[in-house]
């Protein structure tokens, strides 16, 4: 790993613009997708699912209904951020299977008391996970000299189909991987301080 966290923070920038021909190391996305996983997630139900788009058909088609954006078929991996909707119901002893025993049925029935029958908490609680992983995925490849694209310029129905999405799972957001093959436009612009962090009390 070369950059630190901060200089990543800084580097990093939407890449509109990757090169096509480059191919990434399948070792450095096992990496960058081993460490995203050590990121939290409440109770630890891990309920992210990264899908990895490899065929370049595939791509094709999933850049048709992305409004033609290049990065989708340009970059070296496309991945496409899932959350499994009702990871908490599914055999949930395994999130805590380090625990003893008596912490783990406090855990599973904590998981099911929290979720059950709240059904916009089951999907809150998918995006805040792939958004947290979407963020160590974006600095760990920064880290390792990759940029990157966080992107929901797409149609979701359509995605969901061509990747044939389980009906208890939902798409957050891809993020595209790779060599940057054009210097990006200059940053947007960062609000205020005072327009975003706030003390205590918002009045
Ligand atoms: C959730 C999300 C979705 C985005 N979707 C797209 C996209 O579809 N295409 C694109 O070119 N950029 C996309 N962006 C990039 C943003 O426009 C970009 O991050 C923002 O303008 C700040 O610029 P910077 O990332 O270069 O600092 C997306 C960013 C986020 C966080």
């Amino acid at each position: 790993m070369g950059l630190d966290v901060a200089a990543s923070i800084l580097k990093r920038r939407a890449t509109k613009v990757f090169d096509a021909a480059y191919r990434m190391p399948d070792a450095d996305l096992d990496t960058i997708l081993g460490l995203a996983r050590r990121m939290p997630t409440a109770f630890n139900i891990q309920n992210w699912r990264f899908l990895v788009v490899t065929d370049p058909d595939l791509r094709r088609q999933i850049r048709t209904v992305a409004w033609d954006q290049p990065q989708v078929t340009d970059a070296s991996a496309l991945l496409v951020l899932c959350a499994d909707i009702r990871a908490w119901e599914k055999e949930p002893e395994r999130y805590w299977e380090n625990a003893d025993q008596s912490v783990r049925d406090f855990m599973v029935g904590a998981i099911d008391q929290y979720y059950r029958g709240r059904e916009q908490v089951q999907r809150d609680e998918g995006m805040r996970s792939c958004g947290m992983a979407a963020g160590a995925i974006m600095l760990l490849a920064e880290s390792m000299g990759y940029a990157t694209c966080p992107m929901d310029g797409f149609d979701f129905a359509a995605v969901a189909e061509l990747i044939r999405l389980p009906s208890d799972h939902e798409i957050v957001m891809f993020v595209a991987i790779g060599k940057a093959a054009a210097a990006p436009y200059p940053t947007g612009g960062i609000m205020p301080e005072k327009d975003i962090i706030f003390a205590n009390r918002f009045s």
